[in-house]
């Protein structure tokens, strides 16, 4: 079992299988882009079947694999299919921007993977276009609409919390009402290299607050809530109760309750999405080091996971944060 120094069993492993993405969102990425990491930087298929059976013999339960975009990655499929075979009891989950989802969703249905984890920030296609510098909406929303008839996945549909997002709180209510999926809307996380952002925070109370002038709202108990606080919502006037949902990581942190742990593509281990302390383990994997050399590194790892985030960003800039978290862009950690 995996257990830090303030007793959090860390059962949830975030695999980020490429840096690539086929989308260029602003609070992930610098609009000039980012330098791609060097082929041989990055874990091959048999590396991250390797690393994520090692972790699950340590104690991990749950995988999701993000990128940049999972898809993107050359046999993706594969990995996801050899750890499945590996790992049986292991569950497997992605996170994607849902660009490519499509066409892999019989694939996925069969290797039973089944929650989906979708960015959409935004039912506007100018907007959308804004935000991620591609054309890409309609796309997106055929694969979800896709995803969600299949009748087998557990879809989510993330929205990074912007200005914009209080005034489509509307159009995402009608989007959505009557179809088996949570919104869930993120406060946004300065991290990595980012030019200052005019888009001032906007944290998940605001949220909330916008959401409760156009219907009912209860908070959920008993729900998977993992990083999110879920809630019951019934828009003015219908009878559909939809799941809605924050995931206020940086207003109401959840650090207490944290069971992750992150390897990134190039063979990193991170204990914490907002701490830049790495533990390389491609090296000595390469190097022939030996199993136990990197089950050490990665128990060393869990022992100095810190507590809690230091972010508290309620500036308009955010700047002074995005200091802290500089070492890699959001696409280089995946989420
Ligand atoms: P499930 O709990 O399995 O649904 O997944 P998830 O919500 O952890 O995954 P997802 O990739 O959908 O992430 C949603 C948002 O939560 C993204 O913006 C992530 O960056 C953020 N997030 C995920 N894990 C952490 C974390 O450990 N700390 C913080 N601060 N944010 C996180
Ligand atoms: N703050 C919050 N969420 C972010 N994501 C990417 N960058 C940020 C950020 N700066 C989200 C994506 C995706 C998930 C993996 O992380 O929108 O849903
Ligand atoms: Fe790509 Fe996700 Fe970053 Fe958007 S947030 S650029 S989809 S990695």
């Amino acid at each position: 079992m995996l257990i830090d120094s303030f007793n959090r069993e860390l059962t949830y492993l975030r695999v980020s299988v490429t840096d690539k993405c086929n989308l260029r969102c602003k609070y992930c990425m610098p609009p000039e882009g980012v330098s791609w990491l060097d082929h041989d930087q990055v874990l091959r298929n048999e590396e991250f079947i390797y690393f994520v059976g090692l972790f699950v013999s340590m104690g991990i339960k749950k995988v999701r694999f993000t990128g940049g975009e999972p898809l993107v990655r050359k046999g993706f499929i594969d990995i996801i299919r050899e750890v499945k075979e590996k790992c049986p009891d292991l569950e497997v989950c992605i996170t994607t921007n849902g660009v490519l989802l499509e066409k892999y969703l019989d694939e996925l249905a069969l290797l039973e993977v089944r929650k989906l984890n979708i960015s959409l920030d935004t039912l506007s296609p100018t907007l959308y276009h804004e935000i991620t510098g591609r054309d890409y909406h309609a796309r997106v929303l055929n694969s979800i609409r896709k995803a969600l008839d299949a009748g087998v996945f557990d879809v989510k549909i993330n929205a990074v919390i912007q200005q914009h997002t209080l005034k489509e709180l509307d159009s995402f209510v009608d989007y959505f009402e009557g179809e088996n999926v949570s919104l869930r809307f993120i406060e946004r996380m300065p991290v990595g290299d980012l030019p200052v952002d005019d888009d001032p925070f906007v944290s998940s109370d605001q949220l909330i607050d916008a959401l409760s002038k156009i219907g009912k709202v209860n908070r959920a108990m008993n729900v998977d809530t993992s990083v999110a606080m879920m809630y019951d919502f019934i828009p003015k006037g219908s009878a559909v109760k939809m799941r809605v949902g924050v995931i206020p990581a940086i207003s109401h942190k959840f650090c207490n309750s944290c069971n992750r742990l992150r390897l990134t593509c190039d063979g990193a281990l991170k204990t914490c999405l907002l701490d830049n302390s790495e533990y390389d383990l491609k090296t000595p994997f390469r190097m022939d080091s030996g199993e136990q050399v990197i089950k050490d590194l990665i128990y060393e790892a869990v022992r100095n996971k810190q507590k809690e985030h230091k972010m508290n960003c309620f500036t308009d800039t955010n700047r002074e944060c995005s200091a802290i978290t500089s070492s890699r862009n959001m696409s280089k950690i995946g989420g």
